[in-house]
């Protein structure tokens, strides 16, 4: 049986993971910073409450757990509030890493660590894994730093780089999905920009992406996506068509004409060959992950 933490265990990716990790093979700890835990009942878990900054008690937690992996899921996720708060969010995103690669060097763990596309400008998307990066945002910097840290942090590391997930979960921050259907069902025009591009990832995917770079102990730089890249304004459009509303009131714009503050990658996009080739998997399509997030809808109403 392995013993995998994984932090974060609450937001949209960590709470798939702990759905994914099956109690039959593997010991799941899961670590959050909000009190309570979310999973009270599951077979072979264990909730701890813990702010990924505090160092010293992170090593300590991490030394009583002895897990085999650390699957870093917490992060500082909102790309404007990063901007303004950059201590917050470096301490979070990057001394809040340091932490975890430390303990787990301590106690001879790897380390699976998120990343995301916008370590890359977006002028010529989409990127392989051996594209150069050039973070435009106080967020994409933070998540480049964070990359090297695992990578050059004497452990046996993996970075998952990926791009705009959907999905479903509890408590969950409003996503794009349920922004666009609000406003389709209400009937009301919705402006939606057609020069943001990148892949829009079925949650799950993810998940069961990373569960595979575990079982198969893979390290390096793992680009970890839907197979599609598209447009903001495509995504909504098929949104549309997945929930049978017309999708005229979806009006398309452009970025520069949104009082968008921080700088996103336009061209964007991650090419997902190797992660496909290398865990044999094969992630959805847009459409096919649209078809299964409204499956699933049933069981989160
Ligand atoms: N969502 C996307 O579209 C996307 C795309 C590509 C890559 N990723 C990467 O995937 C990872 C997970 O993303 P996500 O969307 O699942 O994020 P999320 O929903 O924001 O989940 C992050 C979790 O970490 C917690 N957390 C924040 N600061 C913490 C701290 N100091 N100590 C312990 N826990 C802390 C958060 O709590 P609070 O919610 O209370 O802050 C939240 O429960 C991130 O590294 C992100 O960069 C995400």
């Amino acid at each position: 049986m392995i013993r995998v933490l994984v932090t974060g265990c609450h937001g949209l990716l960590g709470q798939k993971l702990v759905e994914v990790f099956s109690p039959d093979d593997c010991e799941l700890h899961g670590l959050d910073i909000h009190p309570e835990n979310w999973f009270e009942g599951r077979a072979q878990y264990h909730y701890h409450k813990q702010d990924i900054t505090e160092r010293a008690a992170v090593l300590d937690m991490v030394r009583t757990i002895r897990p085999k992996v650390i699957v870093n899921t917490a992060a500082m996720t909102a790309i404007d509030a990063c901007e303004v708060e950059r201590e917050r969010c470096w301490a979070v995103n990057v001394r809040g890493v340091e932490n975890l690669v430390h303990a787990a060097r301590r106690v001879g763990a790897r380390v699976i660590h998120l990343s995301n596309e916008d370590v890359f400008d977006g002028n010529a998307g989409p990127y392989t894994e051996l594209d150069r990066v050039n973070p435009v945002s106080y967020f994409g910097k933070s998540k480049h730093a964070s990359e090297n840290v695992v990578l050059g942090g004497g452990v046996q590391g993996a970075v998952a780089r990926s791009a705009m997930l959907f999905g479903h979960g509890r408590r969950l921050k409003t996503g794009f999905i349920p922004w666009i259907v609000t406003r389709l069902r209400e009937k009301r025009d919705v402006k939606v920009v057609t020069d943001q591009i990148s892949n829009v990832t079925l949650v799950d995917d993810l998940a069961r992406a990373i569960k595979r770079m575990v079982a198969l102990n893979r390290s390096g730089i793992y680009h970890v996506a839907s197979r599609d890249v598209i447009s903001r304004f495509d995504f909504a459009v098929r949104i549309a068509k997945a929930y049978n509303y017309p999708s005229t009131s979806i009006i398309p714009t452009l970025s520069s004409l949104l009082d968008q503050t921080v700088q996103r990658p336009l061209q964007g996009g991650l090419i997902v060959e190797k992660a496909e080739r290398d865990l044999n998997l094969r992630f959805a399509t847009v459409d096919e992950g649209l078809m299964i997030y409204r499956q699933q809808e049933a069981g989160f109403n």
